[in-house]
C-alpha cells in the first residue's frame, strides 16, 4: 500500500509532486487535524516588537493599503481599534522550536528549496490584498477562519504607487473558507486574496525560487574571491596611434585573452550554490553558547546526548561537501554520512563513536554557535 502522509490528504507525496507541485493549486481539508497554531496573537505581537525579527504591519485605510516595518511597539497593535489590519512575522522557525518542528513535516521538499515559516494575525477584515507570489507556498490555517480566493489570471498588473504589490484587477475564480488545520497549496504566480473572517492566524510555509539573474550575479561575486590570474598588461611592441583616445585592437586582444582564461567547473558551481543557499539572512547573528564547553567536554556531551542544529542554522550537503551558514566544509570521507544526517535531521542521536575529524569539525561549529549538545547535558 502507498504511504499516505496526513499533510497531503489522500495524496501520496509522489502524486502531489507529479500533479500539483509548481503546477496547480490544491486545497487540503484537515491537513493537520487538531492544529490550533503555534502561538497566541499576543505572543506574535511580542515577537514583532523584537529587534532581530522581521515584521510588517499592513493596514487598510479608506480602501488604500499602508505598510510599516518592525520592530513595533505593543501600542501599535492595541491602538489599531476596528481598522482592518494584519501583522506578519517572517522566519518564525528561527525563533520558535515548534515552528522548526512544523517545517519538518514539509521535509518531502528538499531543504535547498525551503525558505521560512511566516505567520500572520488579522482581526476580521484584515489581509494583505490580492497579489501573487513568485514562490510556492502552503497556507496553513491556525486559529480562526480565512476566506481565500484564487485566480489563474495572466493579467499581473499591479496598482502603481502602492506600498505592497497589489493586483489592479483581481478576478476570483475559486473561493474557500479555511478553518484550523486546513491548508491551501499555491504554485508560484497564482493570484490569491485572503481575508480574515474573525481573529485569524495563518502560517505560510514558503519556498525559494531564486531568479536566474540573482544566481548569475551572486556566482560572479563568489568567483571574484577565487580567481587567480597572474601577469600584468604589457606592450613592449607599442605602436604610434593615429587617435590617442582610441583603445587599440591590440589592447583589446590582450585583455580578451586574459578574460578567456577565467575558468570554473561543476565543483565551483556546487560550492557556490551550497554557500549561497545556506547563507543566513543579513539580520541573523549567531552567538557562542556560554559557558563554553572544552573540546573534551563537548565530545563527551555529544556522545551522551547527541547534537542539534541551532534554530537559525541552515545546513546543506552535496557529494562529500557540507555547507553550513554560507561556508563550505569538506569533512573526511568516513565522516560525511554522519554530517549529512545532521543536515537531514537537524539533530544527531547520542554518538557512541566519533572520529577525531568529526569531533573537530563539530566543535568548530559549536564554537561558532551553529550547533549545540542536545538538552540534558550540564555545561560545566
Ligand atoms: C497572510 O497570511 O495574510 C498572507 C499570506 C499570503 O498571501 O501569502
Ligand atoms: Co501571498
Amino acid at each position: 500500500m502507498k504511504k499516505r502522509p496526513p499533510l497531503l490528504g489522500n495524496l501520496t507525496i509522489r502524486e502531489f509532486l507529479r500533479d500539483y507541485w509548481q503546477k496547480e493549486p490544491l486545497l487540503i481539508r484537515g491537513a493537520i487535524p487538531n492544529f490550533t497554531g503555534l502561538l497566541e496573537p499576543r505572543q506574535l505581537w511580542q515577537l514583532a516588537c523584537e529587534e532581530d525579527v522581521q515584521a510588517r504591519l499592513v493596514t487598510l485605510r479608506r480602501g488604500k493599503y499602508e505598510l510599516r516595518h518592525g520592530p513595533f511597539k505593543s501600542e501599535d497593535f492595541e491602538s489599531s481599534g476596528n481598522k482592518k489590519w494584519t501583522v506578519l512575522v517572517q522566519g518564525l522557525n528561527l525563533h520558535l522550536p515548534a515552528a522548526g518542528e512544523l517545517l519538518k513535516q514539509f521535509d518531502f521538499i528538499p531543504h535547498a528549496r525551503m525558505d521560512d515559516l511566516m505567520v500572520s494575525y488579522a482581526p476580521k477584515g484584515g489581509g494583505v490584498g490580492p497579489h501573487f507570489d513568485s514562490y510556492d507556498v502552503f497556507l496553513l490555517q491556525g486559529t480562526g477562519h480565512r476566506r481565500w480566493q484564487i485566480s489563474t489570471q495572466s493579467d499581473r498588473s499591479l496598482i502603481k504607487g502602492a506600498p505592497l504589490r497589489i493586483l489592479k484587477d483581481f478576478h476570483a475564480e475559486q473561493e474557500w473558507l479555511l478553518e484550523a488545520g486546513d491548508m491551501l497549496y499555491l504554485p508560484p504566480h497564482c493570484a490569491h486574496n485572503g481575508v480574515a473572517e474573525d481573529d485569524c492566524m495563518t502560517y505560510s510555509i514558503g519556498f525559494r525560487t531564486p531568479a536566474y539573474q540573482e544566481l548569475a550575479e551572486q556566482f560572479l561575486v563568489y568567483l571574484q574571491d577565487r580567481i587567480e590570474i597572474e601577469g600584468m598588461y604589457a606592450d613592449p611592441d607599442l605602436k604610434m596611434q593615429k587617435h590617442q583616445s582610441e583603445i587599440s585592437n591590440a589592447m583589446l586582444d590582450q585583455v580578451e585573452q586574459v578574460i578567456k582564461r577565467l575558468r570554473w567547473d561543476r565543483q565551483d558551481i556546487a560550492n557556490f550554490l551550497g554557500c549561497y543557499l545556506s547563507e543566513p539572512k543579513p539580520h541573523i547573528f549567531f552567538e557562542r553558547h556560554e559557558p563554553v564547553l572544552s573540546a573534551a567536554r563537548f565530545r563527551q556531551a555529544a556522545k551522551m546526548n547527541g547534537l542539534a542544529l541551532d534554530l537559525k542554522s541552515i545546513m546543506l550537503c552535496h557529494a562529500g561537501w557540507a555547507f553550513m551558514n554560507g561556508e563550505a566544509y569538506h569533512p573526511d570521507k568516513q565522516d560525511y554520512p554522519l554530517i549529512r544526517t545532521l543536515a537531514d535531521e537537524r539533530v544527531l542521536p547520542p554518538l557512541p563513536s566519533i572520529s577525531d575529524g568529526s569531533a573537530n569539525l563539530l566543535y568548530q561549529w559549536y564554537l561558532d554557535g551553529y550547533i549545540s549538545p542536545s538538552k540534558g547535558v550540564k555545561r560545566k
